[in-house]
């Protein structure tokens, strides 16, 4: 299990007062479509080409072997994962960042009959993928939505619980998709992130290089659009994640 953070919230969020600002890039990408090159900095690409691959011919089939192998970490924790949400039968949840949809049935199980659950992604094949998986898993409850790197694309107020899991390094334009994130849930409503742990010395060569933000920066992006960081789960045995709880 990775050792737990030290410092109690508050020092941590007092703490984040002197993060780091995240890298900014230059120029947007083609999933970035439509983001002016002389946009705002808050309208430029953090990590331009983060996603290309995603778009790629066969990106469906390739992307399921890799997202939903046993041996990957929040695969192995899925249920711990789920259970920690704390789902209610009727529950609105959006699963954002759906992929190819490794958490839809057991999303699905939790919200019941009454409930929904939005599987939220920004790349038509995988929405085509989700929209077959949840039919022929019976999933009557799932509703594909098709966002974009700038906005979620659900309505303002409409959501309950938002899960994102890996997908916060994929995200562009943090400041703007943060801010859409919080205009979508309801009062009160939380935003539940699973992330890869960035720590110098500790994290792999490969995940130092591929996610661009570690911990703090994460938390600093996400409060700086409103959220309040409420805390962080700690009984889900993850060695490469962590997993926070915000609320609005
Ligand atoms: C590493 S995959 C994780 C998929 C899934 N959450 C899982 O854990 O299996 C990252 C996903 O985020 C999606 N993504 C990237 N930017 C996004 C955005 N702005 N809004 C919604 N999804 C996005 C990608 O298309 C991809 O499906």
């Amino acid at each position: 299990m990775r050792p737990r953070l030290g410092p109690t919230l508050g020092v941590l969020i007092a703490s984040l007062a002197c993060a780091p600002s995240p890298a900014t890039s230059v120029e947007p990408t083609a999933a970035g479509a439509g983001v002016e090159a002389s946009a705002s900095p808050e309208r430029r690409s953090v990590r331009p080409g983060v996603n290309d691959r995603y778009f790629e011919d066969g990106a469906v089939e390739r992307w399921t072997d890799t997202l939903e192998r046993e041996r990957r970490e929040v695969i192995a924790l899925r249920d711990p994962i789920v259970a920690a949400l704390e789902l209610e039968p009727g529950m609105v949840v959006a699963d954002i960042g759906a992929g190819t949809g490794a958490f839809m049935s057991a999303l699905s199980a939790g919200v019941g009959e009454t409930g929904t659950v939005y599987a939220v992604d920004i790349v038509p094949a995988f929405l085509d993928h989700l929209r077959a998986r949840a039919e022929t898993e019976g999933l009557t409850k799932v509703e594909v939505v098709e966002a974009t790197p700038t906005a979620v694309g659900l309505a303002d107020a409409s959501v309950d619980l938002m899960f994102m899991c890996d997908v916060y390094h994929h995200i562009e334009y943090p400041s703007v998709y943060v801010r859409s994130l919080y205009e979508a849930l309801r009062p009160e409503g939380r935003l539940i992130i699973v992330e890869f742990d960035r720590i110098p010395g500790e994290t792999s060569a490969k995940m130092m290089k591929h996610v661009r933000q570690d911990q703090a920066t994460l938390v600093a992006e996400v409060t700086a659009e409103g959220f309040v960081l409420e805390r962080e789960i700690e009984d889900v045995p993850f060695d490469e994640n962590y997993m926070l709880v915000f609320r609005k």
